[in-house]
């Protein structure tokens, strides 16, 4: 029993819902879930476009052969190698064995990586500008490659418009019901898309562009991604969107205030910091403990906002543990276009200003509006004046660009 998901008349999404999983890459939390997307090409020879983590391996086979009634499986398409779209591939060629597998010379090297029996006179390599004949459906192939691992590639389908796009476009978040743009609430899904980009793809923004550039000549009527919605409407909207991300575009005003604390006096900072905010006309205000919202969410509004205020307590000579992550996440995806703030809280030797400082200074893209304050022990008055000052000034430099 399964429900029909065509995408067009021959092409069908066959991929599958993922609300167990409780964690993606073993790391980040997935509270509405993750949707692996494949896709079935039901012509005289048949295609499937990437297959599904292995934990759903079963339902995806189910779903196959529902739509193929007995027909042989020809052709299966590797756009990309990581396993949560590839870890159903041994299970699909222990059913399909005379199914050709096909992917670039970089996914050839990874699939005998990864399966260290495979077949490779199984293999068929493309390169840049390939076509393959289905019949009705001529497919064509482009290297996307760091978007975001060395193979990416992406088909494209001559016939019905349509990107089979990997995880370019992709989103957090199942497909409950609708699969395409039109069918959902996309407002459910924008933040879980934000979360995605900015952890999984955010270290990747130039080559993110030039994918976008190299795509932008397609006529396209479908894009198809690997997770999440299908975009067949506002195909700009999503375009826009990675765009934006790509190019450390925020949305609109607003401030990201991060601390780190122990016993709570760095949150008191972070607090008066927040109202003072307020009080100087800024709306959009997020007020995070580093040690409590798992830091993918936190470096989703870091991407949403121009504004990030960092606190940290000093802790063995460094920054706060939760902070040094958070820190070092935002130096590796090499974070840039923000205004930056800095305060933090230590009794003796110091270090959790020392370690923000130093971040900043490794990132040319951040712009630091105030003089960093670092109160000793409890806050002075004369602290909370600097405190107030450096919402002052975020305040100010945000709305100065105010259209
Ligand atoms: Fe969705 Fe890079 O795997």
């Amino acid at each position: 029993m399964h429900y029909h998901a065509p995408v067009t008349e021959k092409v069908f999404w066959i991929g599958t819902n993922d609300r167990k999983t409780e964690r993606f890459e073993n790391y980040l939390p997935l509270p509405q879930g993750v949707a692996y997307n494949s896709y079935l090409i039901n012509d005289e020879k048949t295609c499937i476009i990437d297959t599904v983590e292995f934990s759903t391996a079963g339902l995806f086979i189910e779903k196959i052969e529902g739509i193929l009634k007995g027909k042989k499986l020809d052709y299966v398409i590797v756009n990309h190698m990581e396993p949560d779209h590839s870890g159903a591939l041994l299970d699909l060629m222990k059913y399909y064995p005379d199914a050709k597998i096909i992917g670039n010379i970089i996914t050839l090297r990874m699939i005998k990586a990864f399966f260290h029996d495979f077949d490779e006179s199984k293999f068929i390599t493309v390169k840049e500008g390939d076509t393959l004949d289905l019949g009705h459906h001529k497919l064509t192939f482009a290297m996307i490659p760091m978007v975001h691992w060395p193979e990416s590639m992406v088909t494209y389908d001559i016939t019905d418009k349509i990107l089979f796009s990997n995880d370019a476009f992709g989103s957090f978040g199942t497909l409950d019901g609708g699969i395409f743009d039109d069918e959902l609430n996309f407002n459910f899904y924008e933040d879980e898309m934000r979360r995605y980009y900015a952890n999984i793809v955010g270290k990747f923004g130039p080559q993110v562009n030039t994918a976008i550039n190299k795509l932008g000549g397609l006529e396209i009527k479908f894009i198809c991604p690997s997770h999440g919605i299908l975009w067949r409407r506002d195909i700009n909207k999503v375009i826009q969107h990675f765009s934006n991300w790509a190019n450390f575009t925020p949305e609109e005003e607003g401030v990201v205030i991060v601390y780190g604390t122990m016993y709570g006096t760095t949150a008191k900072m972070a607090n008066v910091i927040a109202r003072e905010l307020s009080w100087n006309g800024i709306k959009n205000i997020r007020v995070y403990d580093a040690s409590k919202t798992d830091h993918s969410f936190i470096i989703s509004d870091i991407w949403k906002y121009k504004g990030l205020i960092i606190g940290s307590a000093a802790h063995n000579n460094d920054v706060y543990p939760p902070i040094f992550t958070l820190l070092h996440k935002l130096e590796n995806y090499g974070l840039k276009n923000r205004f930056l703030g800095i305060f933090g809280n230590m009794l003796w030797s110091g270090g959790g200003v020392k370690g923000i400082k130093k971040f900043a200074d490794a990132l040319p893209g951040l712009e630091v509006i105030a003089e960093p304050v670092e109160s000793k022990g409890e806050p002075t008055n004369e602290d909370q004046h600097k405190l107030e000052a450096i919402a002052k000034a975020m305040a100010e430099r945000l709305i100065a660009e105010r259209n």
